[in-house]
């Protein structure tokens, strides 16, 4: 097969990609060689490193015809760029090559499942369908009998232009592949259709294992299905979600539903719904497993709504999280940043039995890339009634983390970060009861903020455009108690 836009995306992003200097993109976060960037793809392991690709487009800072982009990595933080491993060149994904997944084969090759698009976006003729490549960790051949799943493999009426992003996993116990991807059925809305394969090219449906029944938004995009000890979890980012008391307050969002399953019957129970992330800015995670048994989860770290805010003059766009160790607790997930990144943690700055006061700012400690713990106490049961933290800080700028005690909440707090016009800047996640006491890891990196709740009881991630130069912190409190930071700098 000739790869002339393959060759193109190539050429063009070895010619860009040290056109952006470093200091121009986050230190510890993925960001795309040149262009755009939106879900992660295909994460997972093969031949013992970590592969991480994702929707790319290089020509432009804003979304066009979908490659995929690829990096690698051997610990989840220091990324190597990877020449474009996908591109739009064939008629059954001349639209665009769109999400995806990987997995390594018996036999040592590497395969990619993503979903091909022909056909113009919202015309009757739009039709995406789940197709392979196979290639050796660099460069990937698609299969000469793509598609390999259609709409018309599902028994039952759903769109043919909404059924999109496979996840794939190998099953040892049943040596069989299984793969998940969203459609849209009858009732207008989302579900997660679960298909079966012997050798990861031909495959057949097994049932639906959820669906949305137009209760959680309505398209489920970016499925994801595994198992976490005994229970089983469904991630899925629905579009036009309504927002649910603090959660989904995002349009498009990310929702986690775990229960049970039964493996010969291929039969989920749902459980329960939960909200994954409370920040500004999260959508269409994707897990893997660490060969040393860790579910981690990696998330574009934008929301749709606001992909479209990044400076002009930027020469990338989007961004993904850190990746992070999930489990489960009582049903809902935990997550925190992969042990990983304690590796590059460096000078450390240590103040402990601060006391909390109106006002308090600390020598050393300041910045826009780092790794910070803010403990908090209150004197005794009520005496603390907020804590607020500023960061990315200087006489005209901030962005600020408020923990209320009384209504239990944290609010994040973009406003006066610098966006060029204003858009939903707060956002506020329910925190546990703890009579006033807290524990907050902030994660900073350049256009970052990611605040890890409680030891990851809840998350909040959302991108800043804030000018470098804004790096000051500042602690405010109203009550009496006393707070601990630990702060160092991320060196890669
Ligand atoms: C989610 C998504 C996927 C699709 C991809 C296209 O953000 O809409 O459903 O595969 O992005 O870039």
């Amino acid at each position: 097969m000739k790869q002339t836009k393959l060759v193109e995306a190539r050429t063009f992003e070895k010619e860009h990609k040290d056109r952006i200097l470093p200091e121009e993109r986050p230190l510890y976060h993925v960001t795309p060689a040149v262009g755009w960037l939106n879900d992660p793809n295909g994460f997972s392991v093969y031949q013992g490193e970590f592969h991480l690709f994702h929707q790319y487009y290089p020509y432009d800072i804003h979304w066009g015809p979908m490659h995929w982009g690829h990096l690698k990595s051997s610990d989840l933080i220091k990324w190597e760029y990877l020449p474009a491993a996908l591109a739009p060149d064939c008629q059954y994904d001349a639209q665009g090559v769109f999400s995806g997944s990987a997995l390594q084969m018996p036999d040592g090759r590497q395969l990619l499942m993503y979903t091909g698009v022909q056909g113009k976006d919202n015309t009757s003729e739009c039709r995406q369908t789940q197709c392979v490549a196979i290639g050796n960790g660099i460069d990937y051949e698609k299969y000469e009998k793509n598609p390999v799943i259609t709409a018309d493999d599902i028994p039952e009426t759903c769109y043919a232009k909404d059924f999109r992003d496979p996840k794939i996993w190998h099953d040892n116990s049943e040596n069989c592949f299984f793969a998940v991807a969203g459609i849209r059925t009858a009732d207008g809305s989302g579900a997660v259709a679960l298909f079966s394969s012997e050798d990861g090219f031909s495959w057949k449906y097994v049932t639906i294992l959820d669906r949305c029944r137009n209760q959680y938004g309505r398209m489920w995009e970016c499925p994801d299905f595994f198992e976490l000890g005994e229970k089983a979890v469904l991630i899925v980012s629905p579009q036009e979600m309504c927002a649910q008391g603090l959660e989904f307050h995002n349009g498009n969002d990310v929702i986690c539903l775990t229960g049970t399953y039964d493996r010969t019957q291929h039969h989920f129970t749902r459980e329960l719904v939960s909200a994954v992330d409370y920040g500004l800015d999260f959508y269409a995670p994707q897990t893997m497993e660490t060969p040393d048994g860790r579910r981690v989860l990696i998330g574009w770290m934008q929301a749709w709504e606001n992909s479209h805010l990044c400076p002009d003059n930027a020469k990338w766009n989007g961004m993904f999280t850190i990746p992070r160790e999930v489990v489960l607790s009582k049903g809902r997930l935990i997550q925190n940043p992969v042990r990983e990144l304690l590796n590059y943690r460096q000078n450390p700055v240590i103040y402990t039995n601060l006391p909390l006061q109106s006002y308090t700012k600390l020598p050393g400690v300041s910045g826009r890339i780092l790794d910070m713990i803010v403990t908090v106490r209150p004197e005794h049961e009520g005496s603390l009634e907020r804590f607020m933290i500023h960061l990315a800080e200087n006489k005209e700028y901030s962005v600020s983390v408020i923990y209320d005690t009384a209504k239990n909440t944290v609010t994040f707090d973009r406003t006066n970060s610098g966006f060029r016009y204003n858009i939903i800047s707060r956002r506020e996640a329910p925190v546990r009861d703890q009579n006033g006491k807290i524990r907050l890891r902030i994660l900073m990196d350049r256009y970052s903020v990611e605040l890890f709740i409680n030891n990851g009881e809840q998350v909040m991630s959302s991108c800043i455009y804030t000018p470098q130069e804004a790096d000051g912190i500042s602690f405010e409190a109203k009550g009496n108690g006393s707070f601990d930071v630990e702060k160092y700098e991320i060196v890669l």
